[in-house]
């Protein structure tokens, strides 16, 4: 039942964009702890978005596919484009 239930999740997961897996195991995988507003407001290069994945696993996040979540930030939140509206700190205070 259970492996029935992995291979419902998994065929579904594969059946979309990789950018929308992406965006729903960002969903999954960092919301616990923090709104994706403070991921979001970020522009790093993709040395710094593995840095930051690996923190936030070194504090509890769980994160299966290490590369399909790098690929994601590394590409919608690089360092090349325009910054967000308000930057936020990590206490999600707005930093300037
Ligand atoms: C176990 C809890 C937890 C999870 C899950 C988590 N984070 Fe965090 N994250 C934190 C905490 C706590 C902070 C605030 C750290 C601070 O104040 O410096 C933070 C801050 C951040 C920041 C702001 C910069 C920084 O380093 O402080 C980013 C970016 C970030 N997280 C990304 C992510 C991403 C991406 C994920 C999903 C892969 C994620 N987080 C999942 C706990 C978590």
């Amino acid at each position: 039942m259970r492996a029935l239930l992995v291979l419902a999740i998994a065929s579904r997961v594969f059946a979309q964009e990789p950018r929308e897996a992406a965006r729903e195991e960002e969903k999954r995988a960092c919301t616990p702890c923090h709104s994706l507003k403070l991921v979001h407001s970020q522009r790093l290069k993709p040395a710094a978005w593995g840095k930051e994945i690996d923190k936030m696993v070194g504090w509890g996040a769980i994160v299966p596919d290490r590369q399909l979540l790098l690929t994601y930030l590394s590409e919608e939140y690089s360092e090349t484009k325009a910054g967000p509206a308000v930057y936020l700190s990590g206490n999600g205070t707005k930093a300037k």
